[in-house]
Parts: structure tokens; sequence; C-alpha cells
């Protein structure tokens, strides 16, 4: 088993991360000394294939457990969804010394998060992520929240869980979208920041995505990817500054998801999108040689790149990378190449720059 304690601002996070593993959730739990009753809330379909052996082994180590399943989805993650997981608390009566444990996605794991944050001013979370975006991403460091019918995420906390427990097992139940929507973040995670591991990835894709990779090594892949984040975030625990580079590809990326209704592509589809245009605006300013940004597409096409973007206007998406939170006097803030392993955030890039590499993906795909 894979340990990695993040360290934020003093307080530990415990991350443990293997296979086979999720029989081990409920004395794990035990050790951190959490209260006998507990919730656990999970979507319809992670509950079909995981709920039970994950409430046996909570209760197995004497806890009391209560289940919360609901439809799940998107759609789902929001205050009316929230408001329903409270409800269940409420009835059961559920005092300060219980405690939530979140088994699922990033959907599922942002709005229990958010829900044991607010509920009687918050109690302890455990987060059992089960899909590669949540393992890798939404359950390391802390941001907890559901979406607003204005906008994505805009509602929410930062609470760190008191043990994020992977079983990398479940992923292989995952449908190919899901892998592949993931392994966006993977390949972002090494563009930024690791060489090696991209090196890997060039090595290794084909078989990661059919998920034919062997246990010990898609452990290892998880974990460096935890490493990653946990990493960038305990430099940076509330965004200031470093934790920003988590956003490479994000400012087009978010741009086509919001252009396109959520509906089209899958937040990590329109990462990939995101990461070509953010690849073609760092060759145009210079930064980065077009060696790197060949390096970079090529893997990202074997990941395989979502076609159809001309059809949406360049204008519409461009209008949308405005939004950003990012910006500042009229002009974006981007997280750019430098080479393969290395990013830099570039202050002040004009629209036309943006426009540009919006156009270049919607030419190419
Ligand atoms: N908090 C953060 O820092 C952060 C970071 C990135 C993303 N997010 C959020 O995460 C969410 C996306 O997460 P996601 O991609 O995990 O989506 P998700 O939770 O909706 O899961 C995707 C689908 O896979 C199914 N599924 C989950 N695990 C499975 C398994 N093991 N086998 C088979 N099917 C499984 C789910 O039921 C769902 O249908 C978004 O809401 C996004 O905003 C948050
Ligand atoms: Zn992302």
């Amino acid at each position: 088993m894979h340990k990695i304690d993040i360290d934020i601002a003093g307080d530990i996070c415990p991350v443990r991360i293997g296979h086979d593993i999720l029989g081990e959730l409920g004395g794990q739990c035990r050790d951190l000394g959490l209260g006998r009753q507990v919730a656990l809330v999970s979507d319809e379909v992670v509950a079909e294939r995981y709920l039970q052996p994950a409430a046996e082994s909570l209760r197995a180590a004497g806890f009391q457990v209560l289940e919360v399943v609901y439809a799940g989805g998107e759609g789902s993650k929001n205050l009316q969804g929230a408001e329903g997981i409270f409800t269940r608390l409420i009835e059961a009566e559920f005092d300060r010394s219980t405690w939530l444990a979140a088994l699922g996605g990033g959907v599922v794991g942002d709005m229990s998060g958010f829900v044991a944050s607010t509920y009687l001013r918050g109690i302890p979370c455990v987060q059992v992520p089960t899909t590669i975006v949540s393992q890798v991403d939404s359950s390391i460091g802390g941001k907890t929240g559901v979406n607003h019918a204005l906008g994505k995420n805009l509602i929410g906390a930062f609470s760190q869980p008191r043990l994020v427990l992977i079983d990398t097992d479940m992923l292989r139940s995952l449908p190919r979208r899901e892998v592949v929507g993931g392994m966006a973040e993977v390949v972002k995670h090494a563009l930024i920041r690791d060489e090696e591991m991209f090196h890997f990835l060039e090595d290794r894709l084909d078989e990661i995505v059919a998920m034919e990779l062997d246990a010990e090594t898609l452990d290892w892949l998880i974990a460096r990817n935890v490493g990653i984040k946990a990493a960038v975030v305990a430099e940076d625990e509330k965004e200031g500054g470093l934790r920003a580079i988590l956003n490479y590809g994000h400012t087009i990326g978010h741009a086509i998801e919001a252009a396109t209704d959520y509906g089209r592509y899958k937040h990590g589809e329109a990462v990939i999108l995101g990461l070509i245009g953010a690849g073609e605006i760092a060759r145009r300013e210079g930064l980065w040689p077009e060696e790197e940004r060949r390096r970079q597409d090529t893997l990202l096409e074997r990941l395989g790149v979502p076609e159809g973007l001309s059809e949406v206007g360049a204008e519409r998406i461009l209008e949308r990378t405005k939004a950003d939170k990012k910006r500042v006097d009229g002009r974006s803030r981007l997280i750019l190449g430098r080479r393969v392993g290395e990013v830099e955030i570039v202050e002040g890039v004009e629209d036309d720059v943006v426009r540009s590499g919006i156009e270049y993906v919607q030419q190419r795909y």
C-alpha cells in the first residue's frame, strides 16, 4: 500500500492507495477514532457494485452505517441534492459525534464533502473515490461544493477529509469514456510537473486506457498523481498562486464546457481540447518549441480528442473564457507550457491570441 500524508497548514490528511483494500475501510476508520455512527453516501451506479463491501467493512469494525444512495450525476450536485442528504442525517438524528463517508466519483465526493463541512457546522468526512478523476484530483485538496443554476462549483467550502482511501481495483469497472476523461487530468499532471511520468504514459497509454495495466503499476500511477496534486496543494492550499498550474488546459476547457451547456463533452474531454489550444498559444507566444507541442498533442491524440468543435463558434467560446476567475484587466491569465513537465503562469494574454488557440483546435479536430 502507498501512503501519502498531505500536510496542509499543519493538518495531516492521510491518503492510502492500493488494490483490493476496500475491505480495510472499517479498520482504517476505527484507527482514526471516529464516532460510531456513519452515513455512507453513494450514487446508484457505484452503490450497486461497491456499497455492500464498504458497508460490511465498516460494520465489521463496529460502526453503525446509514446507507444514503441517490441518483447521482452532475445534475444532482446542487443544493437540492445536498438537502436530500441533510434530511436523511436529521431524520436519523445524527449528532456532532457522527461522520460521513463518500463512496463514488467527484460528484458524490464534492457534494458529500460539502454536506459534511456544513452539517452541524462540520462533521468529519472520509473519501473513498471510485473514478480516476476523483482518485487523482477531486478527493485531494479539500475543495468541496455544489453547482448553482448560474455556474459550476459556486457554493462550497475548503474542508480536508480525515482519510482518503483509494482502492484502484474499483477503476476496472469504469466505462471507457470515464477512463479517458480521468486520464486527461493524469496527462495534465505529467505536463505540468513530471516529464518522467509523461514518458511512462507514452509507453503504456494504450494498456491504461484499456484498463489492462497490472495492479501494482496502476497503484503506482495513481499514487504518483496523488503525490503531484498533493504537493501543489500543500504549497498553496487556497489557490493564491501555484495551485493555478493545476488549471493547465482548463481556461479554454471550461469555456468549451460552458459554451456547449455542459451537455456535449465530459469535463476531461474539454480539458483535452483546452490543452491542445493552450499548446498552440504557448507556441505562438514563443514559450515552447513546436516539438514540445507535437509531443503533447500526439499523446492526447492517442488518448482520444473529441471531434466536432468547429460546430461551436470560436467567439462563443472566447466569450466564455472571459468569465474565467483568473482574468485581470480584460486580459487572460493562462497556464502555458515551457517544455513537457514544466508550465508557467502567463499574465496579460490578448484575446486575439486566445482566439487563435481556439481556432487551431477547431481546424484540426
Ligand atoms: N473538488 C475538486 O477539487 C474537484 C476536482 C476535479 C473535479 N471535481 C468535480 O468532480 C466531478 C466529476 O467527477 P467524476 O468524473 O468522478 O464524475 P462522477 O462522480 O459523475 O462519476 C462519473 C460516472 O462514473 C460512475 N462511476 C463512478 N465510479 C465508478 C466505478 N468504479 N465503476 C463504474 N462506474 C463508476 C458514476 O456513477 C458516474 O456515472 C465534477 O462535478 C467536478 O466538478 C472536483
Ligand atoms: Zn479538471
